[in-house]
């Protein structure tokens, strides 16, 4: 069986590089029988870098909420918060004396973050990626889906979880366990990275106010405005050639991510069709996806005791999976019952 895990963190408004990058793939996953998933909000990865209470708070909800919207299916799979299961944090511990600082101090997002923060450079930032392989171990995952950016986690992941099973061979024989399933990445299908439509070069984020970023919030007009806006180039030509011309075929990854085409599709799509068109089709597009959830996504953000159900349900579903996993390394490694 394929276990699939994901986190998501709440440090930002929900943009839609988000959505048809990350959410849009989770929830047809959430659906398939051959698949076990998880989706955890990572907030206590959040707070390496500081966060508002209040806004944290508010967009823990948010995540989950389009997530929901979006028409996750959480009988099939758990959609839960990761402060909610304490395994989260206690496997996170066990697992950083079997990280070396060396290995923490080389990973990009480290150095980036701490070039970002010079003030804030706390210990978090540097063992945030300890706690990512205790998500991900606990759940026994065998696919993480993560974008370049993640791959340098998920393979200190697989590091740090064969080192364990290796030291302690004996004693998980001993035991008949078979210690951490070993995760391979899990590249997404389309679209993995939405880019900037001002910067085609840089990902769409959440934290960056650019005119170029789509958050999932925005209204129609919004939407259009963002993409009648967005920067092309004098081939006059739709095609595919990420390198050469970066901003139309960022529009096409998103044409073809809402509508489910291959680039060969769209770019036959808009044969002789001018950027105006274009882009116009493009933006009608995504409005067009975006209106069902927005309206769900409404409904659900005013009704927090609904949400604090359904994330409470969650939580029981993961610690039911989490909690033997951190009994058995903590039995493993020598700690009394
Ligand atoms: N580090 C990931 C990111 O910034 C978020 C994350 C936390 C995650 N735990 C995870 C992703 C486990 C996949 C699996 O995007």
């Amino acid at each position: 069986m394929k276990t699939v895990l994901s986190g998501i963190q709440p440090s930002g408004d929900m943009t839609l590089g988000n959505y048809l990058g990350a959410i849009k793939n989770h929830v047809k996953a959430s659906k398939d029988p051959s698949t076990q998933s998880y989706y955890c909000v990572v907030d206590l990865h959040a707070i390496t870098v500081r966060q508002d209470p209040k806004l944290l708070r508010e967009r823990t909800y948010a995540v989950a909420a389009w997530y929901l919207a979006a028409g996750l299916d959480t009988d099939q799979s758990t959609l839960f918060v990761q402060s909610h299961v304490r395994a989260h944090t206690e496997l996170a511990w066990l697992l950083s004396t079997f990280t070396q600082i060396g290995e923490l101090e080389r990973m990009t997002q480290y150095k980036d973050k701490s070039q970002r923060h010079k003030h804030n450079i706390n210990a978090g930032l540097l063992t945030y990626p300890v706690l990512m392989a205790a998500d991900i171990l606990l759940y026994n995952a065998t696919h993480v889906p993560v974008g370049d950016d993640q791959k340098q986690h998920l393979e200190l992941t697989r590091d740090v979880a064969i080192r364990f099973n290796n030291h302690y061979k004996k004693e998980l024989k001993k035991a008949k366990q078979r210690g951490f399933i070993i995760p391979e990445p899990a590249i997404p299908e389309i679209a993995a990275r939405v880019m900037d439509l001002q910067y085609p070069e840089n990902k769409m984020s959440k934290s960056a106010e650019s005119a170029g970023t789509v958050l999932l919030a925005d209204t129609p007009k919004q939407i259009e405005k963002a993409f009648k806006r967005a920067v092309t180039d004098n081939e006059a030509n739709v095609a595919w050639d990420r390198a050469n011309q970066p901003g139309v075929t960022n529009l096409l990854g998103i044409y073809c991510a809402v509508k489910g085409l291959t680039p060969d599709q769209a770019v036959a799509e808009f044969a002789g069709k001018g950027y105006g068109d274009f882009k116009g089709t493009v933006a009608d597009a995504v409005v067009a996806e975006l209106e069902p959830i927005q309206q769900r996504f409404a409904e659900l953000i005013e009704d927090k005791a609904e949400l604090d159900k359904i994330l409470a349900k969650g939580a029981e579903k993961a610690n039911q999976q989490a909690q033997p996993i951190v009994e058995m390394v903590k039995d493993i490694m020598g700690f009394v019952k």
